[in-house]
């Protein structure tokens, strides 16, 4: 009937009192704002315009029209604020999304696996500590606590997961963390600022690592050191085996591949590390094995981390059509099987140290 070109110049109209003003705000002609508005009234049916002395005044419908008009046009600056936010603020590729949901997921991803990954996540006192990526703080807390003579600041892309960051470290009284927005592949900071870097599960969602950790290694003090933590979907094994299980996680696989990121990136940190030029390089590999004899692994692990990741991906996996609902959902009964009586789930998390020469 009507298009949102129409929309725009009555609002104009409106705004600014005459047609020739409108039509230099919109870069038109007046014969061709003209034509346009003989084109709304022919189409609706009815006049939008009177003129009185030569000037022009709206019809009562016409008033009515151009007020829903600016209700429609204030909707459509939101929704077009909104897009810029999302693209300016966050990775648009970012396989896991920034949801509520997901920022859960990590907490209970980083608490049930801290034995495993931090038992010797330790500084020496007095150390400036960079946390890249930082999301939403689950490692912040637990690396921040344990070295409370540090002093931390935590950079991610995304500015709404750093407000979360921010007030879960305020609620948790930690004193020793600050939190900045920050592109990890064009850091704001000097050459040689920090003691330490730390970074967990970060380089599996980008489309180039390397470039990363030589951005890491540029703000590094010389003999500081970079710890990497990542993960290896590769790595994943249960009982009972079942195909359709083994078919969700390679979904996650090829999805995450398909954004530019690596979900089995565990196994190459070793030669990531030793191709950004990286000294003194330990990997060393922290297994995750759950049966039903440890109920906090069985709930905070194999259901609420590593299940709960893949029941994220079913959505876009189906939409993508690589499975069928059918087949998806089989795949996430099949894991969470391996999580009742009886069952086993593994899988091998890869901590990367190494030291700038
Ligand atoms: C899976 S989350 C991990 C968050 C946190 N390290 C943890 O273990 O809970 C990955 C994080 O890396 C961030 N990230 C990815 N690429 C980034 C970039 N180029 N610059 C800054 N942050 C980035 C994302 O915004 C996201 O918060």
């Amino acid at each position: 009937m009507f298009e949102l070109r129409h929309i725009i110049l009555i609002e104009a109209v409106d705004r600014l009192g005459s047609l020739k003003r409108a039509a230099q705000e919109l870069h038109l002609t007046q014969s061709a704002l003209s034509h346009q508005l003989k084109q709304l009234e022919s189409s609706l049916g009815i006049k939008i315009f009177h003129r009185v002395n030569n000037q022009l005044h709206f019809t009562p419908l016409g008033k009515e029209f151009c007020e829903a008009s600016k209700g429609i046009l204030e909707k459509v600056h939101q929704i077009e604020d909104r897009v810029e936010e999302v693209k300016s603020n966050e990775m648009e590729s970012y396989i896991h999304g920034y949801s509520e949901i997901e920022t859960q997921r990590l907490y209970d991803q980083a608490h049930s696996i801290a034995d495993f990954i931090h038992w010797d996540s330790r500084w020496e006192e007095g150390s400036l500590i960079l946390e890249a990526g930082c999301g939403v703080g689950a490692q912040t807390k637990i690396i921040a606590a344990q070295n409370p003579q540090c002093e931390f600041v935590g950079v991610d892309i995304s500015q709404k997961s750093l407000e979360i960051a921010d007030q879960l470290t305020q609620d948790l009284k930690l004193g020793n963390v600050k939190f900045l927005k920050e592109d990890l592949t064009h850091l704001s900071f000097e050459d040689n600022t920090f003691d330490h870097v730390f970074l967990c599960f970060v380089l599996e969602h980008v489309k180039s690592p390397l470039t990363i950790l030589q951005e890491l290694n540029r703000v590094l003090k010389p003999h500081g050191t970079i710890t990497v933590i990542e993960g290896d979907h590769g790595s994943t094994y249960s009982y009972p085996d079942s195909k359709a299980a083994r078919e969700v996680v390679q979904a996650q696989v090829t999805l995450q591949e398909k954004s530019g990121g690596n979900a089995n990136i565990g196994r190459a940190l070793y030669p990531l590390l030793k191709k950004t030029g990286f000294a003194d390089i330990n990997v060393s590999p922290r297994q995750v094995y759950v049966d039903d004899s440890k109920p906090a692994l069985v709930s905070g692990f194999t259901l609420n981390t590593f299940t709960a990741m893949i029941k994220g991906i079913s959505s876009e996996a189906i939409a993508q059509k690589m499975m069928s609902e059918d087949a998806f959902q089989e795949g996430i009964k099949d894991l969470e099987r391996t999580a009742a009586g009886g069952g086993t789930f593994c899988y091998t998390f890869f901590k990367g140290i190494a030291v700038k020469r």
